[in-house]
């Protein structure tokens, strides 16, 4: 079957450029979408066809549709970052697209090629590059690539008709209070995935898994939910939408991927960031435990959130049920959060040299 290339249909009426700029001005994160969005379709014996770029707009859904029951739904997450000659590159695209075709997998949902994926993004990008903020802050255009399953009708089956979509949207520092540290509360009962579940997989299901515990942590305080393994209850996983990494002096260490962790793109560069930078990077396991105690002697000195939209996310203060809180960095940012931080935006802003090859430019 052959790829589908893009039809191109712009609005006729697209956002002002008055208007665009009072939003870039305080994009916040997912709140504004730009003026046009893909879409493919996935139909079952002839695979992927008609792709269109066209006005950002509500898609008509048939309310026994499948994905509305069943939630056979997956999802991507990149930028586009603005550099200083003004033009535009997403960071590391590949990944993505990869990652979004083993979450398809495990959907049991079809794979869309790798460079369908690409050339879907750099369409909507290119049209809407105008939304793409300014050079020079950290702001950037968020990139949403995700696919439904359309069939209608109620049997819980893979379905035979899907719709793949990215849209767009600017986006600043994705936590309200922009980058400062944030409290964690550490479920050490509610779980996110199990063994052989879909916890790799980026779908929707284990987002939605995760606002009870995350609600819960509200109650105690603290901005983000940390969950533990299914099994034993003590090994670190992730939050609720980022991975994690735990700094040891010029050794950092973030949780072995075990099939029930996202494989997060942000999570993979920094292993080579931080080698780049002179530090031992691995990957190992670390009990809840280990974290309080190694806090408390002073060992681990620095935690830190990574993800796409929350890039690097310091971790402050720590909560755990039996009562236990612990500050990190004295829930300051601490020097290798900040170093790393800096570095890898410094890549994707077009600062410093892309040596791994992990920005694609447009055009
Ligand atoms: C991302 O970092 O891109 C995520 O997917 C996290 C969240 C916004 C769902």
């Amino acid at each position: 079957m052959t790829t589908p290339t893009i039809e191109l249909k712009p609005s006729a009426r697209p956002t002002s450029a008055g208007e665009r700029e009072a939003i870039l001005a305080n994009p916040g994160f997912g709140r504004h979408f730009t003026d046009h969005m893909v879409t493919i379709k996935w139909t079952e014996g002839r695979g992927w066809h008609d792709g269109q770029l066209v006005p950002y707009a509500p898609i008509p859904l048939d309310p026994a549709t499948n994905v509305l029951h069943y939630a056979q739904e997956i999802f991507e997450g990149l930028k586009a970052y603005r550099r200083p000659d003004g033009s535009v590159a997403t960071f590391r695209p590949d990944q993505n697209a990869k990652r979004f075709q083993r979450s398809a997998k495990r959907l049991a949902m079809p794979e869309l090629p790798v460079e369908t994926f690409i050339e879907a993004c750099d369409a909507l990008v290119g049209q809407d590059k105008d939304w793409v903020p300014a050079h020079g802050g950290e702001e950037s255009l968020y990139l949403r690539p995700f696919m439904i399953a359309t069939e209608v009708g109620l049997g819980v089956k893979p379905a035979n008709e899907y719709l793949f979509l990215v849209i767009a949207s600017p986006a600043g520092a994705y936590f309200a209070g922009g980058v400062k540290p944030v409290s964690i509360w550490v479920s050490e009962d509610r779980v996110r995935a199990v063994p052989g579940g879909m916890g790799d997989a980026k779908t929707g299901g284990n987002y939605a898994a995760s606002l009870l515990a995350q609600a819960e942590a509200a109650t105690h305080d603290c901005d983000q939910v940390c969950y533990l393994d299914a099994v034993e209850h003590q090994w670190v996983e992730e939050l609720g939408g980022m991975n994690l990494y735990f700094v040891y002096g010029d050794r950092i260490v973030t949780p072995t991927l075990t099939g029930s962790i996202l494989e997060g793109v942000t999570r993979d560069s920094l292993l080579t960031v931080a080698r780049d930078l002179g530090y031992t990077a691995e990957e190992g396991r670390i009990s809840l435990d280990q974290w309080q105690r190694d806090s408390e002697d002073g060992t681990l000195t620095e935690v830190f959130a990574c993800g796409t939209a929350a890039v690097i996310t310091p971790v402050g203060t720590v909560k755990r049920s039996t009562g236990a809180e612990w500050k990190q960095s004295g829930g300051e940012t601490g020097e290798a959060t900040a170093r790393l931080r800096q570095a890898l935006l410094d890549i994707q802003r077009g600062i410093t040299e892309d040596k791994h090859g992990w920005m694609h430019p447009l055009g």
